[in-house]
């Protein structure tokens, strides 16, 4: 599985990317809440696992109505989380460790404590007003149009401004204001905020929302589902034709592009494209000149089921332009940890899971906690924070995703001081933690730092080309990369044989079998995985 040159190695395309949600990574001043500082103190660990870089949720200045998602300035960094010297530290730190640092960019919509919209609401003639989605009522006084909230799909994407008579958008919360991305002074804004960040060595940016960032001029309503809309947009009782994925948010990511293309090295484009029709999830990679990754939702939408996982992943793998990149994840700070949502806490199941995202053509996003398995952690009552979680319950909320990292299994979980109570609750760290794993040679730590090893050392695992081996079906999901390499992986509880393999196991889901040499069969037991270099 040779080696490819050093000076060949880019960051984002062949190496394993890694997703930190701040506020629960590790937290140095003892206030039970992550910060900048804490994930400083962990980046000799994140050098340790072979993570060549980080995308860290918003650390702006916000009110966190939705935890930083809405942004009251674009250029400051939250008090709680630490400070811009702080941010500088961080880049530079991981900057000697081979690691790059990608901030995350609110770009849809801002806090409604934001000076522009504090100005846009004062009144009509103000000169921030157009920098939101203002419209009269429509002539019964209700919303202007039918567009329904993305949090709450029983509730209209508008809110009444009682004091100018106009509703104003928002897609989220009625705290959280859409821009209007059609006043070219807010393109403007956003260039200079982008090359804020650039300036101060930022290595790109995580883009939230950024398929839908630009509305329908004529704000059109909606048409309705039908029984062939992906489960998601039935949710919804609409398609999101008009306030979703219009052809001209191509324009502005194209901008957004060559911004990035203008800094040496060039920043990196990283899309939040939350969109079902895998057509249009591969617009969004463009001619080469858009978003260089787009979180495939695809892929993490479909069950625990080798036909739907693989429909994904091949879907996309027809669609997307030859030069685009894809890039694979099971989850992120929206979702159920994969491990519990997929997996349901099994560890077979869980390391199967892991293979399957390094063992893809494309870059795998792990989110913190991924690589020693942590499950989601129960949160209840009053513990209960995130706006989505306070209106419909911890099921569909996301504060289970969002707990501290398990560092060890000591009072504190080796994320805060002993004795502080933490921002949110520590769930499973006696089973679940760093330290237990470290060293452990049968442990889902080790696994996971031996695949990103393994990926490191073999070109064609890296860079190898996709295809679907024939033995592929129901239950079981072979692929090849490239002539010299096989993955193979049992979605079922029962065992499987492949025939006509030849070669040896470079890593299985069960480390006893590493280096087993395979003579025209390949046994794989319940939920087992392998890596072959063939012969
Ligand atoms: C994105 C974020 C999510 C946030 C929403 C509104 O989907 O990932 O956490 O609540 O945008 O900003
Ligand atoms: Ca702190």
């Amino acid at each position: 599985m040779g080696d490819a040159a050093a000076d060949d190695v880019v960051w984002w395309r062949d190496g394993v990317l890694y997703q930190i949600y701040p506020r629960s990574y590790a937290d140095t001043n003892g206030d039970g809440v992550g910060d900048l500082r804490g994930i400083t103190s962990r980046l000799d660990y994140l050098q340790w696992l072979g993570i060549t870089g980080i995308w860290i949720n918003p650390i702006t200045a916000s009110p966190n109505d939705d935890w930083g998602y809405d942004v009251s300035d674009y250029c400051a960094v939250h008090p709680e989380l630490g400070t811009l010297d702080d941010l500088d530290d961080l880049v530079a730190e991981a900057r000697e460790r081979g690691i790059s640092v990608m901030l995350d960019l609110v770009p849809n919509h801002s806090s409604d404590r934001h000076a522009w919209f504090v100005d846009a609401r004062h009144d009509r003639a103000s000169e921030h007003r157009n920098y939101y989605v203002w419209a009269d009522p429509a002539p019964d006084g209700g919303p202007p149009n039918n567009w329904v909230n993305t949090f709450d799909p029983g509730a209209s994407a508008w809110t009444l401004d009682t004091a100018s008579g106009q509703y104003y958008l928002n897609q989220f919360l009625p705290t959280q204001p859409d821009l209007n991305w059609w006043d070219d002074r807010v393109r403007d804004e956003f260039d200079r905020i982008y090359r804020f960040w650039y300036d101060r060595g930022v290595a790109g940016f995580r883009i939230d929302v950024c398929h839908a960032v630009l509305k329908d001029a004529e704000l059109r309503d909606n048409p309705p589902t039908g029984p062939d809309d992906h489960w998601y947009v039935q949710m919804y009782g609409q398609r999101f034709v008009y306030n979703t994925n219009r052809p001209e948010v191509h324009d502005i990511l194209r901008r957004w592009r060559a911004i990035a293309d203008d800094y040496d090295p060039p920043r990196v484009l990283l899309g939040e494209t939350y969109v079902l029709d895998p057509n249009a999830y591969a617009a969004f990679y463009g001619n080469d000149d858009e978003l260089h990754l787009a979180f495939n939702m695809m892929l993490l939408h479909a069950p625990f089921d080798a036909t739907e996982l693989r429909a994904a992943v091949e879907t996309a793998e027809a669609l997307l332009p030859a030069d685009a990149w894809p890039t694979w994840t099971g989850g992120n700070h929206d979702n159920h940890r994969w491990a519990t949502r997929w997996c349901n806490d099994d560890p077979a199941r869980v390391r199967l899971c892991m293979l399957m995202l390094m063992g893809l053509r494309g870059t795998p996003f792990l989110y913190y906690g991924d690589e020693i398995g942590m499950p989601d952690t129960p949160v209840e009552g009053d513990q209960i924070l995130d706006p989505v979680g306070r209106m419909f319950g911890p099921r569909l909320g996301r504060d289970n995703e969002r707990t501290p990292m398990h560092w060890n299994g000591a009072p504190g979980a080796g994320f805060t001081d002993p004795g502080v109570t933490p921002w949110q609750p520590f769930g499973a760290i006696a089973t679940h933690n760093v330290a237990d794993q470290t060293g452990d040679p049968a442990s889902m730590l080790t696994f996971t730092r031996d695949l990103i090893a393994l990926r490191r050392a073999s070109t064609a695992l890296r860079r190898g080309p996709y295809a679907t081996h024939a033995a592929s079906d129901d239950t079981i999901w072979v692929w090849e990369r490239g002539p010299d390499v096989l993955v193979a992986l049992n979605f079922g509880a029962a065992p499987r044989s492949i025939a006509a393999v030849n070669g040896t196991i470079a890593i299985c889901t069960d480390r006893r079998r590493d280096g087993e040499s395979i003579a025209d069969t390949l046994h794989l037991g319940a939920f087992e995985g392998v890596v072959v270099e063939r012969r």
